[in-house]
């Protein structure tokens, strides 16, 4: 019994298999995947996929490598798109300052407050991508924690990279640490050093697929989630059933699945 709790299944690279994909994804306990859109395009798709398919469900929003196309109208489509009945969040939204041909800061910044707000108006939790930009990251996330109203439970920070202090700060900010498949890396000691000390009930699991596979170079899968999963129950020295069962507990509860 297990939860994906982000991939991307209207990438091309499932175009041609998506259906094996998923029942790939069954076979090995995956119960639910939210797949996340990246922009308008790609938030339309991943709508028709969750209609498609029972186990698929979806978030809607525009990553900050397509900040660019962030606009009154794109907003409003996205919004519009986020009341559908399986959609349980809004993203992939927030801040990627790593690639130097991405939009600009300030673009980014704002793209990602638009949806902030969208989420808080909709009471919907976020799905938040986060490279190198973790200060103004943090700076975004706690100027949103004082806000009268303030739900608890926030959202997730997907595929988690910071450190152990942003990680507890986020927490105390009502958001749960979404580990990946690069938590199973061989280089990935600081990593699994957080994930073995944060508290399980805080911690949810994801593949990001079709990237970041567990074997390096090669297509990720929602199915892999399971190696996630058991990764965190090996560095907590539990059972992977209750690995599994808490994880899955924590994204049902955050995502109202
Ligand atoms: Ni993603």
């Amino acid at each position: 019994m297990l939860i994906d709790a982000h991939c991307h299944l209207d990438d091309e690279q499932f175009a041609h298999d998506l259906a094996d994909v998923i029942v790939r994804a069954e076979q090995a306990g995956v119960q639910t995947l939210i797949t996340a859109g990246v922009d308008v395009e790609s938030s339309r798709r991943v709508v028709a996929l969750a209609e498609k398919y029972r186990i698929v469900y979806a978030v809607v929003g525009i990553h900050p490598q397509h900040a660019d196309t962030s606009n009154d109208e794109n907003l409003k489509t996205i919004c519009e798109l986020a009341t559908h009945r399986k959609i349980v969040g809004i993203g992939e939204i927030g801040l990627d300052f790593y690639w130097a041909q991405n939009p600009p800061r300030e673009m980014q910044i704002e793209n990602f407050a638009a949806h902030l707000e969208l989420a808080a108006e909709l009471s919907k939790p976020v799905v938040i991508h986060n490279r190198n930009a973790d200060d103004a990251l943090m700076e975004i996330l706690r100027r949103q924690g004082v806000q009268p109203n303030a739900p608890t439970m926030r959202g997730i920070l997907h595929c988690f990279s910071g450190d152990l202090a942003m990680a507890r700060e986020a927490i105390d900010l009502g958001y749960l640490i979404s580990f990946a498949g690069n938590l199973t890396f061989k280089n990935a000691a600081r990593l699994q050093e957080i994930a073995k000390v944060l508290p399980l009930e805080k911690i949810i699991v994801e593949t990001d697929a079709p990237y970041l596979s567990p074997a390096r170079g090669k297509r990720n899968e929602p199915a892999n989630v399971a190696l996630v999963a058991k990764k965190i129950a090996e560095l907590k020295n539990i059972d992977a059933m209750t690995a599994e069962k808490i994880t899955t507990h924590n994204s049902q509860k955050l995502f109202g699945i």
